[in-house]
């Protein structure tokens, strides 16, 4: 006998695949003249740091990956960076008294580096105006919920705890104050009858995955018009 149809996996794999509300739906890839130059900041896993990089080798994203910045030695963003070729530099937090001088640190390797926009793709310490101000909307941040629900750290613990149906991921500019700022691109999952915190993050990431890279182009293109630059 079949087995009966499993109704919630049908959902989930049809979701996971990339039916999931995307708002703004991804349309036609801006070109870049030059490419954008980014900046990325990864602590961990680092999957949000390699779907960029994907997503640039699909000719999708038309940008430049300058630096990698990581807090965490051996962590799996710099593992991920090694084996890309992309240049990575390690600013072990633990090494500076304040999160100020911190982020001038991080400004100064930026600034070297040239880059245009950063990239917060799992960057798990907060950061202050010294960032802030430096790269005034051009600090992207990746956060696993619908902002502004659920701020701050175990987002998908909190979604669950709340019982919510639906969550997701957002992307969207830094400030000042924690998971705040204008949004730039979210997408809806559902959140399932059985779904543990670990079920329901990869159903989010798959997701990260998919906006990170198209926000960074729409903040590209408001950047490259703010400042002039032809071409974009
Ligand atoms: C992501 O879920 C992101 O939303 C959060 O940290 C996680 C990083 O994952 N800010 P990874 O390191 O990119 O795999």
């Amino acid at each position: 006998m079949p087995s009966p149809l499993n109704l919630s996996h049908c959902v989930a794999d049809s979701l996971d695949s990339g039916l999931a509300l995307n708002s703004p739906s991804i349309q036609e890839w801006p070109t870049f003249q030059p490419a954008l130059r980014l900046g990325v900041m990864a602590s961990g896993n680092g999957s949000n740091f390699e779907a960029i990089q994907a997503s640039i080798a699909a000719n999708a994203l038309h940008a430049d990956i300058r630096l990698l910045v990581v807090n965490n030695q051996g962590c799996g963003a710099e593992q991920r960076a090694q084996r890309l070729n992309i240049p990575c530099q390690l600013w072990d937090h633990r090494q500076f008294e304040t999160r100020e001088r911190l982020d001038h640190a991080l400004v100064k390797a930026f600034l070297q580096a040239d880059v245009e926009l950063i990239v917060m793709a799992g960057w798990m310490r907060i950061v202050t105006p010294v960032l802030i101000e430096a790269f005034p909307n051009r600090l992207l941040n990746i956060h696993p919920s619908l902002l502004p629900s659920f701020k701050g750290l175990d987002a998908v613990g909190q979604a669950l705890e709340a019982s919510v149906r639906i969550s997701g991921c957002t992307a969207h500019l830094v400030q000042a104050d924690v998971d705040t700022g204008p949004v730039i691109a979210q997408a809806a999952v559902p959140v399932l009858p059985n779904d543990s915190p670990e079920s329901l993050a990869k159903r989010i990431q798959a997701q990260e995955h998919r906006i990170l890279p198209w926000a960074i182009a729409l903040a590209g293109v408001k950047w490259r018009q703010s400042s002039g630059i032809k071409g974009s």
